[in-house]
């Protein structure tokens, strides 16, 4: 049976939730589930706008032929071409044969590239700044290369002030019935998971998510339709600004990212002696075992916070394996403006500290405290007089 919302009087979200996934692209954990968002919009023609992921085809056919409700589908506009947004467009081709595929010429060599070079289709090829006019409501496109593949385009529909972003301003979760950001506590419940989404998924592309903001930036936009998430027609600002942030890999917060892996607890209990020490000088501070936490998660808090305090035990004389992933991840993530600080274990040969020194000068404009703490085994009362330092050297730079 169809499962649809209405977004305005012309358009209907036609998504999905799924709610089975705990796996994300084969890599991100998912404890609330995952939306995939389809909008149809009617006026003199019909149009679709993208598809869902193959694990909600039924719903989705469903709900289009509903929210159709009789009438020819016209067109489909292809944003993405990712299999979660993509995955079930031939299906779709399938049940309209007729329909017309509105696309990019990159999309429409992924088109050929995912469902063969013999699939037969109708298709208007746009370029940035063509429009498609379908009776009251005219689509603007715009590219949006690495937002976030290089074929990814957006559209702005200028009579109801709609921008169809497609995977920028989208979370990690599922809807559960609620279609409006402000019809849930989304800065209490999902920001947290946006901003993992965001950071993961796209946060490599920094500049190129400045580009499209720039564009956006002269837009009166009243709804943002993204393809995953709440649709947002309130606070539009607040969303942005948080993407204005993450893709400049400017600090939302002041505050201390502890990072630590453990192997025995001294690390651990090293880590705990400076999150007193910093709470106690009124710093903020935020703590993450690396071997009980998912990299995603860790990433996520890399982008919100000013300081990050990475501390590792050595292990087969290097990096502790999980810190080293993380570090990997913050590289390839582009991370960048932040102050850091080091602390290492090692029972004979302590070096993770200097290794990991070495990891983080390869991100751009990051500031590593001289001050370093250097626990060997345990923590005595040398490294505690280390650890005492290196909180006042932390607050220092606040
Ligand atoms: Fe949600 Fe890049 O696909």
């Amino acid at each position: 049976m169809h499962c649809v919302r209405k977004v305005n009087e012309s358009l209907t979200w036609v998504g999905a939730d799924d709610r089975k996934i705990h796996i994300f692209e084969g890599v991100y954990p998912l404890k609330r589930g995952m939306s995939y968002n389809s909008y149809l919009l009617k006026d003199e023609k019909t149009v679709l706008l993208d598809t869902v992921d193959k694990a909600c085809l039924e719903t989705f056919l469903e709900n289009v032929k509903y929210a159709l409700d009789g009438r020819k589908l016209d067109y489909i506009i292809v944003h993405h071409m990712e299999p979660d947004h993509s995955a079930t467009l031939k299906t779709l081709l399938d049940y309209y044969p007729d329909v017309t595929v509105v696309c990019n010429q990159k999309i429409l060599n992924m088109i050929y590239q995912f469902f063969g070079s013999d699939l037969k289709l109708q298709t208007l090829i746009v370029n940035e700044g063509d429009t498609l006019n379908v009776g009251e409501h005219t689509f603007h496109f715009v590219n949006a290369p690495m937002v976030h593949w290089p074929e990814v385009m957006m559209s702005y529909e200028s009579k109801d002030k709609i921008l169809f972003s497609a995977d920028a301003f989208g979370t990690f979760g599922a809807l559960n019935g609620a279609l409006f950001s402000d019809e849930v506590e989304y800065e209490h419940n999902y920001l947290d998971e946006a901003r993992r989404y965001y950071t993961n998924i796209v946060g490599k592309y920094g500049p190129q998510v400045q580009a499209v903001l720039k564009k956006a930036s002269t837009l009166d936009i009243k709804l943002i339709c993204p393809l995953h998430g709440f649709v947002f027609r309130k606070d539009l600002d607040k969303i942005i600004d948080k993407y204005l942030k993450w893709s400049s890999y400017t600090p939302e917060e002041k505050g201390v990212l502890i990072v630590y892996s453990s192997v025995y607890g001294h690390t651990e209990n090293a880590s705990n002696i400076l999150a007193c020490q910093l709470v106690e000088k009124g710093l903020k501070v935020e703590m993450f075992d690396l071997s009980l936490t998912d990299v995603s998660v860790v990433v996520a808090n890399a982008f919100k916070y000013s300081h990050i305090v990475l501390a590792s035990t050595t292990y087969n004389m290097g990096i502790f394996l999980l810190m080293d992933n993380l570090l990997h991840d913050l590289i390839s993530h582009n991370l960048q403006n932040r102050t850091v600080a080091i602390m290492e274990n090692g029972s004979w040969a302590p070096q993770a500290g200097k290794l990991m020194k070495e990891e983080v000068v390869k991100m751009k404009n990051m500031t590593i405290l001289e001050n370093s703490v250097t626990i060997k085994s345990s923590v005595d009362e040398s490294s505690l007089t280390q650890i005492v330092s290196l909180a006042d050297a932390i607050a220092k730079t606040f």
